[in-house]
C-alpha cells in the first residue's frame, strides 16, 4: 500500500494518485486511475514515465551513476568479465565458482549452429547489412525452437537464454565472414568469450593467437554494453514479450530497435560522422550544422535521454582505448585525434553547455572497435552481442513477475466524424 499521496484537482474536482517509493531514484505516481475518471497521461516518448518494475539496472542520469543489481559499472568493469555480469544480469548475484563453472559449460554446450542457421545465412549478398542478417537468424531461431518454448516454465525460460547467450556471438561472427566471403571458424572451447569472438571474426586457422590486451578490451566493450535499464530496444523487447511471443522473436525485435542510429546505431554513425568532417579544420563548421535545428545533422554519439552528465561507460572505454592502442603500438589514430578535438569543442559550446549534452556509451565504442579492425557495419553488431544477456534478462524478470499486455493509448487528434459521400 502506498504511504504517500499525490492529489491531483482538474476543474475544482480532486483525485488521490498512489505514490510508490523505489530502493533509490524518484518517487513514482501511479496514474492508472486516471481513466476510470475519463482522463489519459500524455508524455510523447515516455521521457517521464515508468513502464515497469525492475531490480537489473540502476542509473543516475545526473549523477553519471550506472549499477547491476547493485554493483558499480566502473567495478565490474575492473573486477568481473561479461559472463559473469551475465549471469548477475539473469541470476541476480554473482556466482560462486562452481556456479560459474556450470554456467560456463551450459554455454558451451550450446556453443553449435545448425544447418538451418547457415542456410539462411547463405542466402545473403556480401553487401547486405549485417544488423538485417542478424535480425533474420535470430528470427529464424524463433521458428526452429517454436514448438519447445514453454514461457511459463523457468527452466525453459534459463534454456532460451543460454542458447542466446552462446550463440549470438557466434552467429555474429559468421555474419562478418559471410560478408568477407571467408570459412568460418567455430568457437574453441579453450578461448574466453571476449578471446574466442576475435579468434571467431579474424583468425587465419583454429590455432591462431589472439593479444590477450584485445581480448579483454573485446571483453569489456561487451560488458559495457549488458543492459541500460528500459532503454528503447530493451523496451521494445519487454512489450513483445507482453503478448506472450516466443522469446527469440522478442531478441530479434530487439535487434531490429537497436539498428536505428538514435539509438545503437549510433556507434556507426559516429564514423560516418567523423569521415564527413573529414579534417579538424571543418569540426566547427560541423557543430554549427549539429546545432542548426533545421539541420538533421547532430554530433552522433553525444546526448543521452537519461544521462545528462558523462555516460560512465565512456569514461572506462577511453582507458579501454590507450589499452588497445597502446597494444597495438598505434601512437596517434587520426580518428581519435579527430573525436578528441570534437569533444573538447562540444563540451566548450554553450548549446552543448547548456543542454546537457555529453558523449555518450557510443561516441567511443566505435573509435575503439576501428582500432580493433572491426568494420563499421558490424559495430551495432558488437552492441548486439553485449546488449543480449539484458534484453533476456528483463524478459525474464518480467515473465517471472507477472505483466499485462503493454497496450498505450493516444490523443486522437483527426476527424471526429464523418458520413461516406453517396454518388
Ligand atoms: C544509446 O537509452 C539508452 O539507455 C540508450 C543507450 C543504451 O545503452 O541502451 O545508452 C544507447 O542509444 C545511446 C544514444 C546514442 N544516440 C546518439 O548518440 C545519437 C545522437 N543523440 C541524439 O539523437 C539524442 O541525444 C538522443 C536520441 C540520444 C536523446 O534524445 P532526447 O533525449 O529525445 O533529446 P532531444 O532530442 O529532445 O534533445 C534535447 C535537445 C534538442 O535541442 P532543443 O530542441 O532543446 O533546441 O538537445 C539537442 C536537441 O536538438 N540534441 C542534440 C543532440 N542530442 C540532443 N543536438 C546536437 N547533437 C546531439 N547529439
Amino acid at each position: 500500500m502506498a504511504e504517500k499521496k499525490a492529489r491531483l484537482t482538474i476543474d475544482g474536482e480532486s483525485i488521490d494518485l498512489p505514490v510508490y517509493s523505489p530502493s533509490v531514484g524518484p518517487d513514482v505516481v501511479d496514474v492508472a486511475r486516471l481513466i476510470s475518471l475519463g482522463y489519459f497521461t500524455y508524455d510523447p516518448g515516455y521521457l517521464s514515465t515508468v513502464s515497469c518494475e525492475s531490480a537489473i539496472t540502476y542509473i543516475d542520469g545526473d549523477a553519471g551513476i550506472l549499477r547491476h543489481r547493485g554493483y558499480s559499472i566502473e567495478q565490474l568493469a575492473e573486477h568481473s568479465n561479461f559472463l559473469e555480469v551475465c549471469y548477475l544480469l539473469l541470476y541476480g548475484k554473482l556466482p560462486t565458482d562452481e556456479e560459474f563453472s556450470n554456467f560456463q559449460s551450459a554455454i558451451q554446450l550450446e556453443q553449435t549452429i545448425e544447418d538451418y542457421l547457415i542456410s539462411v545465412l547463405s542466402g545473403f549478398s556480401r553487401d547486405a547489412h549485417p544488423m538485417g542478417i542478424m535480425c533474420s537468424l535470430v528470427g529464424a531461431m524463433s521458428a526452429h525452437y517454436h514448438n519447445e518454448i514453454d514461457i511459463t516454465d523457468i527452466e525453459n525460460r534459463h534454456k532460451t537464454a543460454i542458447r542466446l547467450i552462446a550463440k549470438i556471438p557466434i552467429l555474429a561472427a559468421m555474419t562478418l565472414r559471410h560478408i568477407r566471403n571467408q570459412e568460418f571458424i567455430m568457437p574453441d572451447p579453450n578461448r574466453g568469450y571476449g578471446e574466442n569472438f576475435l579468434h571467431m571474426m579474424f583468425s587465419e586457422n583454429d590455432s591462431s593467437p589472439i593479444s590477450s590486451v584485445l581480448a579483454r578490451a573485446m571483453d569489456r566493450i561487451f560488458l559495457l554494453h549488458a543492459d541500460h535499464e528500459q532503454n528503447a530496444s530493451t523496451s521494445t523487447v519487454r512489450l513483445v514479450g507482453s503478448t506472450d511471443a516466443n522469446p527469440y522473436a522478442c531478441i530479434a525485435s530487439g535487434i531490429a530497435a537497436l539498428w536505428g542510429p538514435s539509438h545503437g546505431g549510433a556507434n556507426e554513425a559516429v564514423l560516418q560522422m567523423l569521415k564527413e568532417i573529414g579534417d579538424r579544420s571543418k569540426i566547427s563548421e560541423y557543430l554549427e550544422r549539429a546545432k542548426d535545428p533545421s539541420d538533421p545533422r547532430r554530433i552522433m554519439g553525444f546526448g543521452h535521454r537519461v544521462y545528462k552528465n558523462y555516460d560512465p561507460r565512456a569514461k572506462v572505454l577511453q582507458e579501454t582505448y590507450r589499452e588497445v592502442l597502446d597494444s597495438l603500438d598505434i601512437e596517434s589514430d587520426p580518428t581519435l585525434q579527430m573525436a578528441q578535438d570534437l569533444e573538447k569543442v562540444a563540451l566548450n559550446d554553450e548549446y552543448f553547455v547548456e543542454r546537457r549534452l555529453y558523449p555518450n556509451v557510443d561516441f567511443y565504442s566505435g573509435i575503439i572497435l576501428k582500432a580493433l579492425g572491426i568494420p563499421t557495419s558490424m559495430f551495432t553488431v558488437i552492441f548486439v552481442v553485449g546488449r543480449t544477456p539484458g534484453w533476456i534478462a528483463q524478459w525474464n524478470e518480467m515473465i517471472s513477475h507477472g505483466y499485462k499486455i503493454g497496450r498505450p493509448r493516444q490523443m486522437y487528434t483527426g476527424d471526429v466524424i464523418r458520413d461516406y459521400p453517396l454518388k
